[in-house]
């Protein structure tokens, strides 16, 4: 391997110690508790998993935190009737509803009700539109790409002109890192299952973020010596090397093979994932900070 790993474990732990100290200092000066309530909707096993993490560094950033635990038959009804609720309730500053939602559950319906100053995973259109129209700074921003900027920021420092391609264009993903990646100046490409001879065009990256969800697709070979490699993906396959009915994560891309071409890398656990929920925190003391008339903190100059 020559590539440097980048620890986005310990990058994030540090972004939450910044966030709750500085979510203290809210409490002490203003006496507002940023309030974020987390809705979940069935019983997916990883969604449960992301949720109560998420519960767990509210809590150790010393937020107010809430978690509605919704039966898969709920009806849409009740949910939106949930997310009105939470809308008009002044304790509760983030809103989120953990994804996928059931099949008979208009997802949009859910996600456009949110109030845009709530909606802590910036899927709101108002938000979208806010950070696709260069306003990022009056938007709320999905947190796994925000997360992801961070990463790719503290690797390389300025990114404008460098040669960025996206693998995936998600709603949640994909698009947005387009747009941010664009905002910093670097020359776009958004590549996707249709994309044609993808290997070429991930060559000619010097920053690569993958983002498929499709293990270990992107070949080491196609890694432009010396490139940004930010793995978003996170699958579960299965391990029979540590045992029968066993399981491991793996990334988007194949990591040791592009761990040999790459300048820098994000390992998968332990890169893009803890950053996420980070960025999370960091949004909801956003969304208080904002509703106090205070302006935004800087998180990656948080992390100096
Ligand atoms: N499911 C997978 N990723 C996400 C995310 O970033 N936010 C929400 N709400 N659900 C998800």
């Amino acid at each position: 391997m020559t590539a440097v790993r980048i620890d986005g474990k310990a990058i994030a732990a540090e972004l939450r110690e910044k966030i709750a100290a500085e979510a203290q200092t809210l409490i002490g000066e203003t006496g507002v508790v940023p309030g974020i309530a987390v809705v979940i909707v069935g019983e997916d096993p990883a969604s449960k998993v992301y949720v109560a993490s998420k519960g767990k560094a509210a809590k150790e950033c010393h937020f107010h935190s809430v978690e509605h635990s919704l039966c898969a038959d709920v009806g849409e009804a009740e949910l939106l009737s949930l997310i009105e609720e939470l809308n008009g309730d002044d304790a509760i500053h983030g809103i989120l509803v953990q994804l996928p939602l059931p099949d008979h559950i208009d997802e949009s319906k859910v996600l456009n009700l949110i109030r845009p100053d709530k909606d802590v995973d910036g899927f709101h259109p108002i938000n979208v539109g806010l950070l696709t129209a260069g306003e990022r700074d009056k938007a709320m921003v999905p947190c796994t790409p925000a997360g992801s900027l961070i990463l790719a920021k503290r690797a390389i420092g300025n990114l404008s002109g460098k040669d960025a391609v996206v693998i995936g264009r998600s709603n949640i993903v994909g698009k947005p890192m387009a747009a941010l990646l664009l905002a910093e100046s670097c020359t776009v490409t958004i590549a996707h299952s249709r994309t044609k001879d993808l290997p070429d065009v991930v060559r000619r990256a010097d920053i690569v973020v993958a983002a498929v969800g499709r293990p270990e697709m992107i070949k080491g070979d196609w890694i432009k010596k010396g490139a940004l490699v930010i793995d978003v993906g996170i699958n579960r396959i299965p391990a029979p090397e540590r045992g029968e009915g066993k399981t491991r994560l793996v990334g988007d891309v194949e990591f040791d093979s592009a761990a040999e071409n790459a300048g820098h890398i994000t390992p998968v656990p332990g890169g893009v994932g803890p950053m996420t929920i980070a960025l999370l925190m960091a949004n909801t003391l956003t969304a208080a900070r904002r509703k106090a008339g205070l302006d935004d903190l800087d998180y990656a100059a948080l992390l100096g």
